[in-house]
């Protein structure tokens, strides 16, 4: 199969159009990878070239559709159980002991670009762990840009890489092995509530309700300045006061809004929304 070629001025219009749709920014020095990232597409669709594709994406009857499918291509899903597990213990300490004194017994959990589903699976392993917060007075929203990684959360299948930092323990207690990988158990998988959501989409963010703590990691990394702003500013609609949002490690808003106050502690750095 040979490749078709991207030309600056098509990577530039195609770039574009993907930042304001998803937020995900291809910046110079990744014209190749978008290539090689959209070559299926091309192929699929029918297109001869990247123009052709573009114009496919902006008047195609079925653009939609292409676009739910560039949500899966275009999206890393990297992912793994007990993650930068710091920010959860701090989740299933300190914001789990606030919301038991104050939130009446509940606590809201929002983890915003969830992926394959470790991330919001292993919130749930270590709730039910705490032996403190029965699963029905959770509520714990797990969403995703991608249609494949909510496909692969809501199976919840998982293979060894998926565990690189899950200790035996709680594999033995949460998991039931098949085939060479691990079902996670139905008790677990219930507490989780999976659907898509765009976090470009101010609207579909404030509908999600109000929740103690938002979890968006490893993503915002994608994304430009200005995107930032637009994700963090519009998670204030879905915190209630004095909620938390928790980053990736390389991830900082501290030059991007004032809407929310850092907290160091030496286990972990999270925002509180003021
Ligand atoms: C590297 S994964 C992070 C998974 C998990 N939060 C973690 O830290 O392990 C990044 C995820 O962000 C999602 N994503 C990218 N752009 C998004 C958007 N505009 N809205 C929602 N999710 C998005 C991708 O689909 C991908 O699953």
């Amino acid at each position: 199969m040979s490749t078709i070629g991207i030309s600056e001025s098509e990577f530039q219009s195609l770039r574009d159009l993907i930042r304001e749709r998803f937020g995900i920014f291809y910046d110079d020095t990744k014209q190749f990878l978008l290539q090689s990232r959209l070559q299926t597409r091309l192929l699929k669709c029918r297109v001869a070239d990247f123009g052709a594709y573009y114009r496919y994406l902006t008047t195609s009857a079925d653009r939609e559709a292409e676009w739910a499918e560039l949500a899966s291509v275009l999206s890393n899903n990297e992912t793994y159980f007990f993650r930068e597990r710091a920010q959860l213990e701090v989740l299933a300490g300190e914001v789990l002991d606030e919301a038991l004194k104050s939130g009446g017994g509940r606590l809201r959990v929002w983890s915003s670009a969830c992926s394959t589903g470790e991330e919001p699976y292993t919130i749930a392993m270590m709730l039910t762990e705490t032996h403190r917060i029965s699963p029905a007075n959770v509520t714990l929203h797990a969403t995703d840009l991608s249609p494949r990684a909510l496909e692969k959360a809501t199976t919840a299948f998982y293979r060894e890489l998926s565990f690189r930092a899950t200790p035996v323990e709680m594999v033995q207690r949460y998991f039931r092995p098949f085939e060479g990988g691990f079902f996670i158990n139905d008790e677990i998988k219930r507490m989780v509530a999976f659907s898509r959501i765009n976090l470009l989409d101010a609207r579909a963010v404030a509908n999600m309700g109000i929740h103690d703590a938002i979890f968006c990691r490893n993503v915002l990394i994608y994304f430009d300045k200005p995107t930032q702003k637009r994700v963090v500013e519009a998670f204030a609609q879905a915190l209630r006061p004095g909620g938390y949002l928790f980053l990736g490690h390389a991830e900082s808003i501290m030059r991007i809004t004032d809407l929310y106050e850092p907290v160091v502690t030496p286990k972990a750095i999270y925002y509180r929304r003021k």
